[in-house]
């Protein structure tokens, strides 16, 4: 018999991975608890038309394993998990759907709490609300992208200070990708701060906005990699770290929210070898699940900006230790994580 979920390279003992389903609503979800060490389960539940469900269990466990990594890092009091549903998020989408999963989560009883992802909403996620209080990320301001952006700021300077000696971005040349929900607020806190920018996206219009608001220079979007810049930051798609584009890479930091930047494991030791100050992806972009995890924990909202300023200390850290031990920065960051969730 061949062994499909145990030896899957993210399994990485999950606690618990649970398959939903519900004849009446449609339902087809995976939810996947990676680690409780520190607290429930916390990560959002994306929905994706998946070629197969194969690729739907691999992308549920590589997320979830991830939320426990970023959750630790970042000092939350929270576990790392996700979900996934099965299905078209621009055709499949009912209330049921989402009351179903909600019924799922409260069977679960609180071990895992969902939000919104990619696929999801804040107005879905009100639907699972109905049937449970493990959700969150509701309401009108719910969005956690600004926290996202002010993480990957106060990243950028701390990357700048290790990597560059200096204490401002003034004058630094910036080059983002993906002028998103988090990527054009992360640009407009660029260009406040003096830097230059040079921008690059599928949408024609976000591209005018920072043209016309934040004096971007744009380029094509595949012309990303060759800018002459201080910094890339990668703001839309993951896996856009690989050796090819490492090449091209004139940057000396990359400092980005996109999940998952590096295509595989060696790239980190690869930007290392290039003399290229890697921001982790899972430190940098932890703003918004601080900002979803002070929501749903019910504490202050004045609090969240502080915590979200510790990331620039903790990067500082991760930087430090890498440069004293001769390693990439994605190893120290995983061994951050795990001293905290591995006990
Ligand atoms: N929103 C958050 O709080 C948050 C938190 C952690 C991580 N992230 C990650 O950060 C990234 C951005 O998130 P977001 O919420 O801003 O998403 P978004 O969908 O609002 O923005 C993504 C942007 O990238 C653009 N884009 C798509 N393909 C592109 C390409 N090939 N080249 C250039 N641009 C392209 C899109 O047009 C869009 O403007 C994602 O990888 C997301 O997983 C987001």
């Amino acid at each position: 018999m061949s062994a499909f979920i145990f030896n899957e390279l993210n399994f990485d003992n999950h606690e618990q991975v649970v398959f939903v389903s519900e004849a009446k609503s449609g339902l087809k979800g995976i939810i996947a608890i990676h680690n409780t060490t520190l607290g429930p389960a916390m990560g959002g539940c994306r929905m994706w038309d998946y070629a197969s469900e194969a690729l739907a269990v691999n992308d549920v466990l590589r997320l979830s394993r991830g939320m426990t990594y970023k959750n630790a890092v970042a000092g939350l009091p929270i576990g790392g998990g996700k979900s996934v549903i099965i299905g078209n998020p621009k055709t499949d989408k009912t209330p049921a759907l989402f009351e179903a999963l909600g019924e799922a989560l409260e069977r679960l009883g609180g071990r895992y709490v969902t939000a919104e992802d990619v696929g999801t909403s804040p107005q879905d996620m009100a639907h699972v609300a109905t049937k449970t209080r493990y959700v969150a990320g509701l309401g009108d301001n719910g969005d956690p992208s600004p926290y996202t952006a002010l993480g990957c700021f106060v990243g950028a300077q701390a990357a700048v200070k290790h990597h560059l000696g200096r204490d401002s971005l003034e004058g630094l040349t910036v080059a983002v990708q993906g002028l998103g929900h988090v990527g054009y607020d992360y640009a407009r806190r660029l260009h406040a701060a003096g830097a230059k920018l040079v921008v690059a996206d599928i949408e024609t219009q976000a591209l005018e906005r920072a043209r016309h608001e934040l004096a971007a220079t744009v380029v094509d979007v595949d012309a990303i990699y060759d800018v002459q810049a201080d910094i890339y930051a990668p703001c839309a798609l993951g896996a856009t770290l690989n050796a090819n584009t490492i090449a091209r890479l004139k940057a000396r930091i990359v400092a980005g929210a996109a999940n998952n930047q590096l295509a595989t494991a060696d790239v980190g030791e690869m930007l290392r070898q290039k003399g290229v100050l890697y921001a982790p992806d899972f430190v940098i972009n932890a703003g918004g699940i601080i900002k979803v995890c002070y929501e749903y924990l019910g504490k202050p909202e004045s609090d969240v900006e502080a915590h979200v300023r510790e990331i620039g200390d903790t990067l500082a850290e991760v930087f430090a230790r890498a440069g004293r031990e001769a390693v990439s920065t994605s190893v120290v960051a995983d061994q951050v994580a795990q001293a905290r969730f591995k006990r």
